[in-house]
């Protein structure tokens, strides 16, 4: 029997003014609009392989060597639906096409880093999921289609379809057609803005980003003024200071924006506690380097662990500067120069 198979992989992105909080929770419609840098995929990624089949039974899906329920997940289920009612469009336009639609899919996706820890595994797993989806189903979508599609996986995915610096456009309509992902400026523009990702805890986090951002919804006012007052404006300027490459303007506006998303969290009732003593610390140590010109630029995602965005002339000396206050940190720099993972043991008491 004929198997029908496709692999690709996908990159995570790491916001810099950030998502958190949704209008509509099934279509994933966000309270404000957000921009993020898509990371080297030497760096963290996911990696899927989808096969369909006359002879599977039912659709399944393994997640790091894991057999986990489909049904349980509606989020898998509305990208499934949207890709299989794609292709039966085509399939019904061109009869010698073969009859994909119909058939039962086996999903096999794995991380190359810690799921749900922080560090955008949802982002890069469903950008996975529904460009493979599309390579599978000979899908005539773009990017910018499919992020759609991929935002009602997860939120932060659609920003990954991708490469470079990309906004996330909130749109207005009810229906979600114009809640995109839009690139502001390719990975060339900027290749001397380098991430090290520094690994706190590999963790699995206390709560997800689905349910953080909808108990902050519920019970912050700060949220409000956030989505109102302040990020609007700090779109634009990020993205002014994108195109100028504007590293000082772009880094205090990401830490900024960091400091925020978590001053949100904190406003949540009860409180969520993303960051921890070591997160504290990385930002204490990077505002002290910063002291007489920016230099580098930290952000916190939903979890303990650190990105740090700097020019490339200065990711020596921050590994240093690192290495100094967290000794025995590790440094992988197998990944390439655009990746420097560093696995942060706990700080020396006192
Ligand atoms: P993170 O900070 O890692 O994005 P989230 O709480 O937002 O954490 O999402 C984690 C969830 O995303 C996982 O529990 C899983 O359901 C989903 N996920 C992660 N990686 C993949 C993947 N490769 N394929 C499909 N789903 C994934
Ligand atoms: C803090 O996209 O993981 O990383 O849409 O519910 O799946 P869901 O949430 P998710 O939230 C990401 C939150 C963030 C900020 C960001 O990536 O913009
Ligand atoms: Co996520």
């Amino acid at each position: 029997m004929t198997v029908f198979e496709a692999t690709c992989t996908a990159p995570v992105n790491i916001a810099v003014v950030k998502y958190w909080g949704k209008r509509d929770t099934s279509l994933i419609l966000p309270t404000n609009s957000s921009l993020s840098v898509t990371l080297s995929q030497d760096q963290l990624h996911s990696k899927t392989t989808i096969r369909a089949s006359a002879d599977f039974t039912s659709d399944r899906l393994w997640l790091n060597g894991i057999e986990e329920s489909i049904e349980k997940n509606k989020r898998l289920v509305a990208c499934l639906r949207e890709t299989r009612a794609l292709r039966a469009q085509i399939e019904e336009k061109d009869a010698s096409l073969p009859k994909l639609a119909s058939l039962k899919i086996h999903i096999c996706s794995e991380n190359n880093f810690p799921t749900a820890a922080g560090l955008a595994s949802s982002a890069s797993g469903y950008a996975c999921l529904v460009y493979t989806l599309s390579q599978l189903f000979q899908l005539p979508l773009d990017a910018s289609d499919l992020s759609i599609v991929a935002r009602q996986g997860s939120g932060s995915a659609c920003r990954s379809l991708f490469g470079g610096f990309v906004a996330w456009e909130m749109g207005e309509k009810a229906d979600g057609s114009d809640s995109k992902a839009v690139q502001i400026a390719p990975e060339t523009h900027w290749p001397d803005l380098q991430a090290m990702i520094c690994v706190v805890s590999d963790e699995k986090k206390g709560t997800s980003s689905t349910e953080g951002m909808q108990l902050t919804v519920k019970t912050s006012a700060l949220l409000q003024h956030r989505i109102k007052e302040v990020v609007p404006k700090r779109m634009e300027e990020m993205i002014a200071a994108i195109r100028n490459k504007d590293f000082p303007k772009f880094a205090e506006l990401t830490m900024q924006d960091s400091n925020q998303f978590h001053a949100v969290c904190l406003d949540t009732y009860p409180p969520i506690f993303y960051m921890n003593d070591i997160s504290r610390a990385i930002i204490r140590i990077i505002t002290e380097y910063n002291k007489d010109g920016v230099k580098a630029a930290y952000t916190f995602d939903a979890g303990p662990n650190a990105v740090i965005y700097a020019p490339e002339k200065n990711m020596a000396e921050i590994y240093a500067v690192l290495s100094h206050f967290f000794p025995g940190a590790t440094f992988d720099d197998s990944l390439g120069l655009l990746s420097k993972t560093s696995t942060l043991p706990p700080l020396p008491q006192n």
